[in-house]
């Protein structure tokens, strides 16, 4: 393997750029030349390819964000369009592909694999933590960070008011994000698509912990967990209990800052892997955690549904 190249694609994740860097390094380290491709695959359609110096990645282990870039590409979605990227990896002259993101992602990986296109690895990046074969992907610690910041400063007015909020956090389909931050929070009641909970016995709940004596009430709510959002489950369950609410929607703010050192760590030890895997003959796989260890999973484990940690779900049925 001569020409190695990487992209970033999907929603970004904090701890990409931690991850470019280990990749860049450790594939200069092993005598390769590295690029990188902007914008995810849509880099590959334009010919938007960089080369990756030491230089080019130095000064980017504490940023947020992806330095390459990133994008969902349509164009991967048709065999019209695989084909067109194979072709262009080619004449990239693309030996092999680092592939920085989530299970769209890899899809899109496994399809150029198929279709005849260079050797590929993933590398777990998305804050939804949803990639079955790993018990955690880049990103969603400073994510879960980033929430917990925001209920804790919500806890501090919904004490001085005795408000009941709602708190709507990331996670298309995927509860993790809220399971984490609620249980960390304190959370009064955690919502998320896996175990849907109706507006009624929400309702029960919050009026029981209200006569309880709690004066301070906390939902978080997955994005996913019903098809109006927290916005929606807000309005129907305060109307159910008569009661005054506040929303926040958090949003995109849960993609940027900086990673965390969880995310740092755990980027350049997969940035590392990814290089190893590629440069050792592997294909069809991302480097996960298993364990705490980082494992080589083929892309169809990826097919499979995630599913939440039942100790952490055990927990918030104790303590919310
Ligand atoms: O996949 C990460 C994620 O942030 C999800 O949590 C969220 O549903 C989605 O991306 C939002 O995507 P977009 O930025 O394209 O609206």
């Amino acid at each position: 393997m001569k020409r190695m190249a990487v992209l970033t694609s999907g929603g970004d994740a904090p701890g990409m750029n931690a991850c470019i860097r280990a990749v860049v390094r450790s594939g200069l380290d092993l005598g390769m030349e590295v690029a990188g491709l902007r914008r995810g695959f849509e880099g590959i359609f334009e010919r938007d390819v960089i080369g990756l110096e030491r230089r080019a990645i130095v000064n980017i282990v504490q940023r947020g964000g992806t330095m390459l870039g990133t994008a969902r590409s349509q164009r991967m979605h048709s065999d019209r369009g695989v084909a067109d990227a194979v072709s262009a990896l080619h004449e990239l002259g693309v030996d092999a592909l680092v592939v920085i993101g989530g299970d769209g992602s890899f899809r899109g990986a496994a399809a150029l694999e198929a279709a005849g296109g260079p050797r590929t690895v993933g590398v777990p990046g998305t804050i939804d933590n949803d990639i079955p074969g790993s018990e955690v992907s880049l990103g969603f610690d400073t994510a879960v960070n980033t929430a917990l910041d925001a209920i804790d400063r919500i806890r501090d007015t919904s004490t001085s008011h005795e408000m009941l909020h709602f708190v709507e956090v990331m996670g298309r389909s995927c509860g993790a994000i809220a399971l984490a931050a609620g249980v960390a929070g304190g959370a009064e009641a955690v919502l998320v698509p896996e175990r849907p909970v109706s507006d009624d016995d929400l309702a029960l709940r919050i009026a029981a912990s209200i006569a309880a004596g709690k004066r301070s009430v906390i939902v978080v709510v997955s994005e996913g967990a019903n098809s109006g959002g927290a916005a929606e489950v807000a309005r129907q369950v305060g109307a159910a209990l008569g009661l005054d609410y506040r929303l926040t929607v958090l949003g995109h703010v849960q993609r940027g800052g900086a990673p965390s050192a969880a995310d740092r760590l755990l980027a350049s030890v997969l940035g590392i892997e990814a290089v190893a895997a590629l440069a050792s003959g592997g294909r069809g796989v991302f480097v996960g955690v298993r364990d705490g260890r980082p494992v080589r999973v083929p892309y169809d484990v990826g097919a499979t549904n995630m599913t939440l940690d039942p100790i952490l779900l055990g927990v918030v049925d104790t303590l919310a």
